[in-house]
């Protein structure tokens, strides 16, 4: 599909009013996403799981309006929130073009999260798909002709990527590519349900997130990707990112579970390694994060087992690990890391199925 297909050319504006309410959880990046053109077109192909207990519940209600600008009110866990519309504003100029009737209508936007707020996890994925979905469930109710399931999971992800682009990995389960290659089914436009085979080794797979920061995000990602612009190492990163997901692709259909983790842990630490070389240059780890890698390696290789870790922009760190080691690394978890996590907070998740409908 092309960007043209998504623009809504016609639609029955005579309706009033309305609500639509939907859940989208949070994913986690495999193979990262660190880089991008205007319009958030990734500079390279990613992979995600899909997550199931983060999640941003939201309700959009509409009511029809006259003025020709956009109208909205925004209010998280409850209580009016000023903090996030400079950033609703520009998803909302952003995708006007592909939803015109964004501006015929006023909208309350009632949003929360399962997790805890100042987490220091990035909620924009799943904020940011559940109020694309949302007003993807305004344009069904606008438009009379049928659409299929398929055109609108692609232009709710396609929304999704406006607002932020990993948000649009969040829409299916259980892993999602966004980002043209040649190993898989692809977009750089929206993300696709990853289309290979998955081992049962892989299957509702373990994120236990430990919370080492809650503090904000020393770097935003906006701030992040354009250090990616003229970094000495960009082109070949960009290259390994293709090979590293042509490789999981191989190995998600076979089970290997040690080849697994080095891709894992090597796009988490080169993630790290393009922040800690681009200028300026951040070190986005704490000590603690090192502490648990090590801590993690440790484990691993005393009790051959296939735990792992991956990292985002941060210092909080995703604990990987089969549904059959559940109970002995939650134990592991519990006693040798969450010493290092902040509050001793941290959060059990696992692998998911995507966003759910709440209320049409
Ligand atoms: O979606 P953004 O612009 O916040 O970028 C997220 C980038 C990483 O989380 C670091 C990696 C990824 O692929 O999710």
């Amino acid at each position: 599909m092309v960007e043209q297909d998504f623009i809504l050319t016609s639609y029955n504006n005579a309706i009033d009013s309305g609500k639509v309410k939907w859940s989208s959880p949070s994913n986690i990046a495999l193979v990262k996403y660190w880089g991008k053109r205007e319009h958030q077109i990734p500079e390279n192909p990613s992979i995600s799981f899909t997550l199931s207990n983060c999640k941003t519940v939201t309700e959009v209600t509409f009511t029809k309006k006259e003025s020709d600008s956009y109208s909205f009110e925004v209010y998280f866990e409850g209580e009016k929130n000023e903090v996030f519309k400079p950033k609703i504003q520009t998803f909302f100029e952003r995708i006007e073009v592909y939803v015109p009737f964004i501006k015929d209508y006023h909208f309350k936007i009632e949003t929360s999260n399962t997790f805890p707020h100042s987490s220091g996890i990035a909620s924009s994925a799943s904020g940011m798909s559940a109020l694309a979905l949302c007003f993807m469930s305004v344009e069904e109710k606008l438009t009379e002709i049928m659409m299929s399931k398929d055109y609108f999971n692609k232009k709710a992800s396609f929304l999704a990527r406006l607002g932020s682009g990993s948000a649009c990995r969040s829409i299916e389960g259980e892993l999602v590519v966004w980002g043209q290659n040649k190993s898989t089914e692809s977009s750089d436009l929206y993300g696709i349900k990853f289309d290979g085979e998955v081992h049962p080794n892989f299957k509702n797979y373990q994120d236990t997130i430990l919370l080492v920061d809650k503090g904000e995000k020393q770097v935003s990602s906006t701030v992040g990707h354009q250090l990616m612009y003229g970094h000495p190492f960009a082109t070949q990163r960009f290259k390994q990112a293709h090979e590293n997901l042509a490789n999981l692709k191989a190995i998600l259909a076979s089970g290997d579970q040690k080849a697994f983790i080095n891709i894992i842990e090597s796009e988490a630490l080169t993630l790290h390694a393009m922040m800690m070389t681009s200028m300026p240059y951040f070190i986005l780890m704490k000590p603690n994060t090192l502490q648990i890698i090590n801590k993690i390696w440790n484990y691993r290789n005393e009790n051959d087992s296939n735990v792992c870790f991956t990292l985002d922009a941060g210092a909080n760190v995703h604990v990987l690990y089969p549904e059959i080691e559940k109970e002995s690394v939650l134990e592991f978890i519990k006693n040798e890391l969450v010493a290092y996590c902040q509050n001793g907070h941290f959060i059990t998740d696992h692998v998911g199925n995507g966003a759910e409908l709440i209320k049409k």
